[in-house]
């Protein structure tokens, strides 16, 4: 599933409908609770959460793992950017 705008919006409209693997179906709807504008304000907040937690990409294992880098699903040291 990619999480695109469209799967954000629902994600807030109608969150059982896809639930993530691994997450109980705990959160409540907020249709009819906020405005068309406020939702696009809380999808572009969302999208703008994704950039600063990229997948890691794959690199060789010989490398070894990266100071610190011992998180679920390689996620990158808390802190530690990476260069754009
Ligand atoms: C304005 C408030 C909220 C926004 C914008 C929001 C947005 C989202 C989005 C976009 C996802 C999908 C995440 C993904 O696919 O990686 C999600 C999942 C989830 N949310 Fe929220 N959420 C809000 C409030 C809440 C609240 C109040 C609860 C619980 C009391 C909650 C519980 C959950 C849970 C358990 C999931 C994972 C299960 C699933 O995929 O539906 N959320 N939320």
């Amino acid at each position: 599933m990619t999480a695109d705008e469209a799967y954000i919006r629902e994600s807030i409209l109608n969150p059982t409908a896809k639930i993530v693997a691994g997450f109980q179906p705990l959160m409540p709807t907020f249709q009819g609770l906020i405005n068309e504008e406020q939702l696009l304000q809380l999808i572009e907040y969302v999208k703008s959460l994704q950039s600063q937690a990229p997948v890691q990409e794959a690199r060789p294992t010989l490398e070894g793992p990266r100071p610190g880098e011992n998180t679920p699903a390689g996620a990158p040291p808390r802190g530690k950017k990476k260069d754009k």
